[in-house]
């Protein structure tokens, strides 16, 4: 019994290895000069203009109107909380709110607190806030460049809590950050393509010119949802940019980490510890989750711009589908709410400042192009799921994320996994959830980052 055992064990590591290696796929060339603008591609404006939003008085008069004639919400089903999608019982009230109490003035002023601006990358105006830290005249500190990338359904919002934790210099540390937080090209006041073709890879080439155009040529990167993804190709298509990338949501979706998670469903002592067991086993439970959460994916990949009608015609509708995703995906225990526990992470009118961005700008079709975009065939040719990121990487891996992966498999993508940190509380929106907790986890990722360089440089000079 025990050769046989022996002999299965052997055919096992066998195939792992196989499939575990880490061999870079042939990475494709993206062309730096791509053009996403309307009409043939020519010489664009490189000028960085500053910018306030100032949302002409029409916009948020006819937003209170279309509020005022929202057609009565159909009910929910009783004791069906949030597991049916939004709960209209809830919605309401939230409908009302910003109707009736939500002060766009106000919050208007909030946003423009921090310096933005436009410039033109390939064709398009994309908008970004450029906050540069207070450096002490006493104790000089080293000012690092920081691109920090939101996801969908989020927005510049996310990031408003965590830009002073990130621009002010901390006692412990001889370095402080100098922050750029665009929006994504077809979110909220960044202009979308024109033609199809700008996915998640041809993102990361926009965000590395817009960088460039900074005059950073080598800057650190930070993203949760699609900024994690698009930070990670950045990574692997421009790695010389990248001084180290933090992310919020990694994920090594590779054939050989399918590969193990299957095996580890056998013996999962192989790939994850007994603490976290749960979080990836059973797969049963944990894929039929997924299948519940992700219908919005499958039709924002294939088919945006039917939905984009609805929900950028009825502001009741855009609430119900972007809200619906900040109550399950903070923590998906909160479906079983009435309330949906909206507001035990977030205030309504950061919730709303959030769907004012998508509404003030009109912007939920394009945002969801970024599916269809990234998930078709010409995108995954460009083979980047299963390319290493081979820059120095930290994982901060919230408790409530929507997947969970452990180390073990985190490894097989990243290949200089320098900090992994299971953190005590938080989900998917991390940044607008926990800005303490996230600042702190990339504070102490560049630290060990630097650190590292530095002892490389003194063995460098050491030797000369
Ligand atoms: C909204 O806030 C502004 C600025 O604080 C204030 O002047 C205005 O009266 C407020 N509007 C309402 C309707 O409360």
């Amino acid at each position: 019994m025990w050769k046989l055992t022996l002999v299965s064990l052997l055919l096992i590591y066998g195939i792992a290895k196989y499939f575990g290696s880490t061999g870079q796929p042939e990475l494709p060339v993206l062309p730096s000069d791509q053009y996403w603008g309307p009409g043939q591609a020519r010489e664009v404006d490189k000028s960085i203009r500053p910018f306030k939003i100032d949302i002409p008085k029409q916009v948020i008069d006819d937003l209170k109107t279309r509020l005022s004639r929202t057609r009565s919400l159909t009910k929910p089903l009783e004791g069906a909380a949030w597991t049916y999608g939004v709960n209209t019982g809830y919605l309401q009230t939230v409908l009302e709110y910003w109707r009736e109490k939500y002060n766009w003035t106000e919050r208007q002023a909030l946003l423009n607190k921090y310096p933005q601006f436009k410039t033109n990358i390939q064709g398009l105006d994309i908008h970004f806030y450029h906050v540069k830290p207070t450096v002490p005249k006493d104790r000089p500190v080293r000012v690092l460049p920081l691109l920090l990338l939101h996801g969908w359904p989020g927005s510049v919002v996310e990031f408003q809590k965590a830009i002073p934790l990130l621009s002010t210099p901390r006692p412990d540390q001889d370095f402080v950050f100098e922050l750029v937080v665009p929006s994504l090209p077809g979110y909220g006041f960044s202009d979308s393509a024109v033609r199809p073709g700008l996915g998640s890879a041809q993102v990361a080439v926009l965000m590395t010119n817009l960088m460039n155009r900074l005059g950073f040529e080598k800057f650190y990167t930070q993203g949760g949802d699609w900024g994690s993804l698009i930070t990670t190709n950045i990574g692997i298509l421009r790695p010389t940019n990248v001084l180290g990338a933090h992310l919020n949501l990694c994920s090594s979706r590779t054939v050989s980490s399918t590969f193990w998670s299957i095996l580890g469903s056998y013996i999962p002592s192989l790939i994850v510890s007994d603490e976290h067991w749960s979080k990836m086993y059973p797969l049963s439970y944990h894929w039929s989750r997924l299948v519940e959460e992700m219908g919005y994916l499958h039709i924002q990949s294939t088919k945006p711009d039917t939905v984009g009608v609805a929900l950028s015609d009825s502001p009741a509708g855009l609430a119900a589908y972007i809200l619906e995703k900040f109550s399950t995906w903070t923590n998906p225990e909160y479906r079983f709410s009435e309330d949906g526990k909206l507001l035990e992470k977030f205030t309504i009118d950061e919730l709303l400042d959030n769907l004012m961005l998508y509404w003030v700008t009109n912007s939920i079709t394009t945002s969801m192009r970024l599916y269809s975009e990234s998930f078709n065939s010409a995108q995954q040719s460009l083979k980047l799921d299963s390319a290493n990121l081979r820059v120095p990487t930290g994982c901060a891996i919230f408790p409530h994320e929507i997947s969970y992966q452990p180390e073990s498999l985190l490894r097989l993508r990243y290949s200089d996994l320098v900090q992994v940190n299971h953190m005590p509380r938080g989900g998917h929106f991390a940044i607008f959830e926990e800005p303490q907790l996230l600042a702190d986890d990339v504070w102490s990722f560049v630290g060990l980052v630097e650190k590292k360089k530095k002892t490389k440089q003194t063995a460098t000079s050491t030797e000369l």
